[in-house]
């Protein structure tokens, strides 16, 4: 019987792993610039801990959520990051040793999604969260740090879309004039949506239902009742965009799934490259009541996490340029055990090295080194152990040379270093 990865979970094999980790540096160099520091939390974790943060209502957690019970207790695989950084900031009592504090993450995470380009099962989320800095500068800030990492990466064409959800007063005014909008008209919503209306109003604003479109098209605008210090927050927000240069757009329909937002929310979108329908590339927002509401301190809090699968599907098959390496080919007994020691020489100045000890003709090895890839290729046979050389070819300028066992490794380090500066 033969096994396959789960629907909607991928291997990840060498070769397509380097560009993870070009990807996955890029983003710790941005976020260590920002004086972020890394936060590792479980997988698992108390399914109750996301029914109370992510919320009962959201999608997520009616749905999607991968969960088993052990010992008596109810635990979940985490479907976003945000809910399990929050439970360790607060059990590590993370307030009483600075005002603020700056984490990030990357990492798997779990949704039972119907799988498609760009939406997995298994995916991984980079994001980061701030605790203790009510904004709005460090909302804009953060939205500009994330603008110069994807910039920075060479996507080009970024639809930034910003809103706010307000503070609980808002939110509450907002529902209200909502629901006198939409309860009239809720003969012409799709079945979904005549639900949501009970339980959160809001989502049926991101329903991409055509009928459900077509009602809220002309529904009343969150931002039309923004006042006092949620507004302030938005202008602010806004200001700050601008000062820092970032083209955004206003979205009054942007809602997110996720019930714990309040004031800022934003998405990162891009038209570019292999992504299809699934292209927000980031989600962020403001979480001001979250801590509280997990018995934590009366802190606010804002955070994002793009998506790595579907920014790679951004950038493309651009190629991350293999490290240059070396091939050994031993022919006979002999060389096996010359081969083995060469090879940990090289290694020890730092050269990659594939000691191939399978015994096969010279012909079969010299195909298996070109097939790698290899740069330079050290054959090694009877011959050349009584003479004490080894032969080195050159594969990319088809040249070959004896050079003596003892200056083999210098020569190949520099041989490989000249070949990088081509
Ligand atoms: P989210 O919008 O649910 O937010 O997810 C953020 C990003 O994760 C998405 O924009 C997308 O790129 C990626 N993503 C989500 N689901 C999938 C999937 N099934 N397959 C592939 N990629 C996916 C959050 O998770 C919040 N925790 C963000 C946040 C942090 N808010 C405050 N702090």
């Amino acid at each position: 019987m033969q096994f396959r990865a789960l629907k909607g979970m991928n291997d990840l094999l060498p070769g397509e792993t380097e560009r993870w980790q070009r990807l996955e540096a890029a983003f710790r160099r941005t976020m260590e610039l920002h004086g972020y520091g890394e936060v590792r939390t479980p997988v698992l974790e108390p399914l109750e801990l996301f029914v109370r943060s992510t919320g009962e209502t959201s999608e997520i957690v009616e749905k999607q959520m991968f969960e088993l019970e052990r010992g008596g207790e109810r635990l979940a695989l985490r479907p976003e990051g945000t809910p399990g950084a929050a439970r360790a900031f607060i059990g590590a009592n993370q307030h009483a040793r600075e005002p603020v504090t700056r984490w990030y993450y990357i990492g798997p995470m779990f949704r039972a999604e119907q799988p498609q380009r760009g939406r997995y099962r298994q995916f991984h989320q980079a994001g980061c969260e701030l605790y203790g800095d009510a904004g709005p500068i460090v909302d804009a800030e953060m939205i500009g740090m994330l603008v110069e990492f994807l910039s920075g990466l060479g996507l080009e064409k970024l639809d930034v879309a910003v809103n706010s959800l307000g503070g609980p007063t808002t939110r509450t005014r907002y529902r209200e004039a909502l629901l006198a909008y939409l309860e009239p008209r809720s003969s012409q919503l799709s079945e979904h949506a005549q639900r949501r209306l009970r339980d959160n109003p809001l989502r049926i604003l991101d329903s991409k239902d055509p009928r459900d479109r077509a009602v809220v098209a002309d529904a009343p605008s969150i931002l039309d009742v923004l006042e006092g210090d949620d507004r302030a927050h938005f202008e602010g927000l806004c200001r700050a965009l601008e000062a820092l240069g970032i083209p955004y757009r206003v979205d009054p329909g942007l809602v997110r799934g996720l019930d714990y937002y309040t004031r800022t929310l934003f998405e990162i979108q891009s038209t570019q490259g292999e992504l299809g329908s699934q292209n927000t590339l980031v989600g962020g927002g403001r979480y001001d009541g979250m801590l509280k509401s997990l018995g934590g301190p009366d802190l606010p809090a804002i955070g994002f996490a793009l998506g790595i699968e579907r920014l790679l599907l951004a950038l493309g098959d651009t190629q991350v340029p293999r490290p240059r390496r070396c091939f050994i080919a031993p022919v006979g007994e002999r060389a096996m055990l010359e081969g083995l020691t060469l090879a940990r020489d090289l290694r020890r100045s730092g050269v990659i090295v594939e000691l191939d000890a399978r015994g096969g003709s010279l012909k079969s090895l010299l195909r298996r080194a070109s097939n790698l890839g290899s740069t330079i290729c050290l054959v090694l046979g009877d011959a050349e152990l009584d003479r004490g050389v080894v032969q080195v070819k050159e594969l990319e300028r088809h040249t070959q040379a004896d050079v003596p066992r003892d200056q083999v490794v210098e020569h190949v380090r520099a041989a490989l270093e000249n070949g990088a500066e081509r």
